[in-house]
This record gives structure tokens, sequence and C-alpha cells, in this order.
């Protein structure tokens, strides 16, 4: 707007500078005409007064001014719908981050609210027995660790899922993240006497190597847990000139089509895995593991069928 309204009263300077020239100009030439046609010399002196019609040089000045403030007008109207169309555009994914931030607030202190209300009733109804017996006492004593055991994983995994944003990018060995990975989850697979196949080839993939790891321990994890005892887990990689892959198959209690495209959400977790596993989880793992795939543009595929199995396949792009 200010450049507008300078420019406007730039133009209207010059423009009445002209018209006041002009006057003059044509003042001027007349004179001279009417001096030769009287047979005199012209003198060179130009005349003291202007032959020229004042209302018209008004009305010319008041025309402009009406017009450049007409302009000024429009400018202002289709600048300020512009802005502001434009400002909501731009402020769109700022909004959104902060629509996401709190929900993520929201989830997190729901999610800590439950096990936390637990390990305090358990423990104010073991205050209030009189006739508590050491053994009774060291019994709470035991869940309540346990249940403070669950809270400090669950807030482990909500750091973790506000801190991949940035990652280093090193060149990593594919083969050497899923030895890594393999052996975190054993003793877990061990436990369930399930056997983890590893078929993983060499390859390299740019990326964050305790993320890498972290992604496949995730779905290791998850195929352990839910599957049967001494069934089996496949880990393999697959090169192409574009992409690498790996995909990590279990013959476990697979996932329903109704569940698929929920279980990469936040605190999401199927009702058969409520229910016929009694394993632990808050589930943020897939939640975690998507983050660490896009920050690695990669993508996840999932072909599952319940009661046969489950199968994701990550693909990175190979970055030459
Ligand atoms: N390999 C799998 N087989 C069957 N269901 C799975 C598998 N992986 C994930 N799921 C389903 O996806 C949900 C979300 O997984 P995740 O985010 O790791 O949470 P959590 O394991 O803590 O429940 C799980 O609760 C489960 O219902
Ligand atoms: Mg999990």
């Amino acid at each position: 707007m200010f450049v507008s309204v300078s420019f406007s009263l730039v133009i209207y300077g010059v423009l009445t500078r002209e018209v006041d020239r002009f006057s003059h100009m044509q003042g001027l030439r007349i004179e001279r005409r009417m001096l030769i046609e009287q047979g005199l010399r012209p003198r060179n002196q130009p005349m003291s007064f202007k032959i020229v019609d004042l209302d018209l040089v008004r009305e010319v000045k008041q025309r402009t001014i009406i017009m450049l403030g007409l302009i000024n007008v429009i400018i202002l109207v289709v600048s300020g719908i512009l802005g502001y169309l434009l400002a909501g555009k731009t402020l769109q994914p700022i909004k959104e981050m902060v629509d996401e931030q709190n929900r993520f607030i929201s989830d997190a202190s729901h999610e800590l609210r439950t096990p936390l209300t637990s390990l305090k009733t358990a423990m104010e109804v073991s205050l209030r027995d009189k006739n508590l017996s050491l053994n009774e006492a060291k019994k709470t004593i035991i869940e309540s660790i346990g249940e403070a055991d669950n809270l400090q994983s669950l807030s482990d995994k909500l750091l973790q899922l506000a801190q991949y944003q940035k990652i280093n990018k090193d060149l990593v060995s594919l083969a050497i993240i899923a030895n890594e990975a393999v052996n975190k989850v054993r003793p877990l697979a061990q436990k369930k006497k399930i056997i983890i196949n590893n078929k993983v080839d060499n390859g390299e993939i740019k990326g964050d190597k305790q993320g890498l790891i972290e992604l496949l321990v995730i779905f290791l994890d998850n195929a352990v847990k839910y599957s049967p005892e001494k069934s089996k887990v496949f880990l393999s990689s697959k090169k192409t000139d574009r992409s690498i892959s790996v995909s990590i198959k279990d013959q476990g209690i697979g996932i329903e089509k109704k569940d698929l495209p929920h279980i990469f959400d936040r605190f999401y977790r199927a009702d058969s895995a409520r229910s016929k596993t009694n394993t632990g989880g808050y589930g943020l793992g897939l939640s975690i593991a998507k983050k660490i795939i896009d920050i690695h543009q990669g993508s996840v595929k999932i072909d599952s069928a319940p009661k046969k199995g489950t199968t994701f396949a990550i693909s990175f792009p190979v970055l030459s």
C-alpha cells in the first residue's frame, strides 16, 4: 500500500506539472500566432498571461485524483484478500504441526494416567490393609516395580517418538544392522522357542545406524510377540537398481483388514493383540517405525492374513 500510494503521489505530481506546462505552452503559441496575424514580430519574452481554460485544468487534476484513488482502493482490496488467502495457506502446515503436537500431548498424558492410577491404587489399598503381611507387601512392591518398568519404557518410547526428527546419514551395512537387531530380540524369541531365520544379504543404506537397528527391532519384536510358540520368523532382503528392501515375515496371529489402516497410528492396538496375547505394549512401536522409515525416505508394505501370518516389507531408495 505504501509503494502504491507513493507511486500515485509521484504520478499525480508529474501529471499536474505536465498539464501546467501544456497550458503554458499553448498560451505562448496562441499569442505568437495572434501577433503574426497582426503583422507584428513576436517577442522573445513569454507573455505574462496564460490563455487557458482553467476549469479544464482543474477538472483534469480532479479526475486524476479520483482515478488514482480508485486504483489504490482496488489494490488495497485485492492485496488484502490475496494476503489473507496466502497467509492462511502458509500457516496451514504450522497449524497442522501444532494440532499434531497437541494431540500427541493429550494422547501421551492419557496413556501415562492409566498405569499411574493403578499403581497408586494398589499401593493405597496395601497401605490401608491393617493385617498386611510381609509377603503380601513384597508382592505389592514387586508388582509396583513391574508397573514402574512399564511406565519407564512408555516414557522412553515417547521420547524416541519425539526424537526422530533429524538424523545423521552414514553409509551403513544392512547385514550388520540385521545382525544387531536379531541379537536384541533373541532372548524374547528363545523364551517362546521361536527361530529367527536371518537371510539378509549385504547391501548398504544411507541412514542412521541406531535408528535402523531400532526399526528392525520393532518389527522383529512384533513378529515374535504376535506369533505362537515354536513358530518361525524370516528376515530377508532384496536389492534392485533403485531400492533395497527388507522383509520381516511371521507365522503369527495376523492382522485383520479393518485394523490394517490404523496399525501405524500412535497408541493403536488391534483387539486381537490386546486379548489373545497377554503381551505388554502401548501401540507405539509401529508409529516410531513409521517415523524412522519416513526420515529415510522409505516406504512400507503389509501383507497379512488373520491366523496365517504377517509380512512387513520396508523399502529404501538407493541413493547414489
Ligand atoms: N507381526 C504382527 N502380527 C500381528 N499383529 C501385529 C504385528 N505387528 C503389529 N501388529 C498389530 O499392530 C499393533 C500396533 O503395533 P505396535 O505399534 O508395535 O504396538 P504394540 O506392539 O505395542 O501393541 C499391535 O497391537 C498389533 O495389533
Ligand atoms: Mg510393538
